[in-house]
């Protein structure tokens, strides 16, 4: 059989950001900066780096400046080009050749899986994926790229997961899967559902923010119920998926940082500035000798 290529990802990015007030009131939480770095470029990076070519964001009121952001600055080019900054020049010149990028609108918020049926005409028939934005993964090969090498020989749907320990498993789609023999990280899903309480979940592996999905997704989210916090789910739409094509769940390599949450977004902070070449030294010193550290 033909290998299918993965050339598109969806990024929905609709949402309203309430867990990040009052910074999300009028900026989306998309374009919040981790060091100085919009989380969704974060994500439209490791979907570029994955193979992907067309970046689908599936936007909402007040969304304007995410296509601001991946759009040319006439003005700001020509600025850093009379000034000579050409380091500069090129950083602004990256992100505006990251990729074709399309925009739709989700006009209301109801959910996960009714940003991502927005995205049906423009993915037409062919496998995709998603990425949630808020999911910031740092890893050495990029998530996408790991799930697409697992999508290369298994064909099929695939949810990236983590384990997670405690009554935290109910913020999220959970599955319940069969280790694969040839490869461990990587699970026949028997069943999933959503946001479960911490004594109905069906394991500690939750779905991360990263998903390649088959397009026979649509035809199920279009019949999809309203679910869990009354929006269509993403994940209600896949256990229908599951009862006629094989899903596998992937226990990917990489740390995960919920960047749409305070806390993980200042761990995400900290730990990116602590790498990076032209912070990380004077940071980390500064950071040592914090007295409140001290206490
Ligand atoms: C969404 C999905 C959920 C998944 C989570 C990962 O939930 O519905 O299944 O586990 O993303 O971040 P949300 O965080 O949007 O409520």
């Amino acid at each position: 059989m033909a290998k299918i290529k993965i050339r598109k990802a969806v990024f929905p990015a609709a949402g309203l950001g309430t867990r990040f007030l009052p910074a999300t009131k009028a900026i989306p939480k998309e374009m919040l900066p981790v060091v100085d770095k919009p989380i969704i470029q974060y994500g439209v990076e490791e979907a570029i780096a994955a193979g992907c070519d067309q970046i689908i964001i599936v936007t909402g009121r007040g969304k304007t400046v995410i296509e601001d952001h991946f759009d040319i600055s006439v003005e700001l080019e020509k600025q850093l080009e009379s000034r000579g900054k050409t380091d500069l020049l090129s950083m602004a010149r990256h992100i505006s050749n990251l990729g074709r990028v399309a925009y739709i609108r989700q006009k209301e918020a109801m959910g996960l899986g009714h940003a991502v049926l927005m995205a049906r005409d423009l993915v037409g028939d062919e496998p995709f994926a998603v990425v949630l934005p808020d999911d910031v993964i740092d890893a050495k090969t990029p998530c996408l790229k790991q799930m697409i090498g697992v999508f290369n020989d298994v064909q099929s749907s695939i949810l990236a997961t983590q384990v997670v320990e405690g009554p935290a498993i109910s913020s999220y789609g959970v599955i319940d899967g069969k280790p694969c023999a040839k490869n461990p990280r990587v699970l026949e899903v028997k069943h999933l559902v959503e946001k479960p309480k911490q004594a109905d979940a069906p394991s500690k592996n939750a779905i991360i923010g990263r998903y390649i999905l088959t397009p026979r997704i649509f035809e199920f989210l279009e019949k999809t119920p309203l679910g869990a916090g009354g929006e269509l789910q993403l994940t209600d739409a896949i256990r229908s998926l599951l009862k006629h094509e094989k899903v596998y769940g992937y226990k990917f390599e990489g740390k995960r940082y919920d960047a749409g949450d305070k806390l993980g977004f200042l761990k995400a902070t900290v730990e990116f500035a602590l790498k990076r070449d032209d912070l990380g030294e004077e940071f980390r010193s500064w950071l040592q000798g914090l007295p409140a550290l001290k206490r």
